[in-house]
């Protein structure tokens, strides 16, 4: 907790006033925009697009509005959290299924923050399991597909029903172990139709900050 919030702190320091900010999804954004509500509910002017409704939700409940991304002309920064952390600033995330929008947003975001702690950096990507966003007509022939590429693919349940990603897909998590070349399996399964997303976050982040219970570290890419 004290990681992640240490981490959330030092992401707040890049915020200005006046900026348009993307937010993204999971635990340690939301201590992250607990903390951006105080300053907001002290003056700071800032716009809020989110990256899944869960983001939303804990937004509006801590008194942050969050704008349609189409009403936005550009996203000066966006800040959100990551699964795994690679030592060149890659990254796995979708552990919350939010990967499709936090991609898209992240993508036109001038600037890109992750905020971890430390127990999600690794040196090679793989261990969690990779998302992928599927479209549900082709879920099975993927699973089958993905069997044969040894990718050791599981749908993912919510329940005894498949897990739903805000846009309507499931997603396949895939148990691969290390991933020798990120970016080439980015592009291998994006080859794939009925592939709408996958969680391997390349080219992406600007800025990492790692909260250590004591201090942050930050690397630039
Ligand atoms: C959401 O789909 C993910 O990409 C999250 O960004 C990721 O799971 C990080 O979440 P935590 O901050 O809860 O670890």
């Amino acid at each position: 907790m004290t990681k992640k919030l240490n981490a959330a702190k030092k992401a707040i320091e890049y915020i200005r006033d006046g900026m348009t900010v993307g937010l993204g999804t999971g635990s340690t954004v939301e201590i992250m925009i607990e903390e951006l509500s105080k300053k907001v509910k002290s003056g700071l002017n800032i716009k809020c697009i989110s990256t899944s409704n869960r983001t939303t939700n804990f937004a509006n409940k801590f008194g942050i509005i969050i704008y349609e991304f189409d009403s936005v002309a550009k996203i000066d920064l966006t800040i959100d959290g990551a699964d795994e952390v690679d030592p060149y600033l890659r990254g796995i995330k979708g552990g919350g299924g939010a990967l499709l929008y936090e991609k898209i947003v992240a993508y036109n975001s001038e600037k890109n923050i992750w905020i971890v702690d430390d127990s999600k950096l690794v040196n090679k990507l793989g261990n969690f399991p990779l998302p992928v966003e599927v479209v549900p007509f082709a879920a099975r022939k993927l699973l089958v597909r993905f069997e044969q590429m040894r990718l050791k693919p599981i749908i993912r349940k919510s329940g005894n029903k498949n897990f739903i990603t805000d846009s309507g897909h499931f997603i396949i998590d895939c148990h691969i172990g290390e991933i020798d070349d990120p970016k080439e399996l980015e592009k291998e399964l994006k080859m794939i139709p009925g592939i709408v997303e996958v969680g391997l976050f390349i080219d992406i982040t600007d800025l990492l900050l790692i909260g250590y219970s004591d201090r942050v570290e930050v690397i630039e890419k």
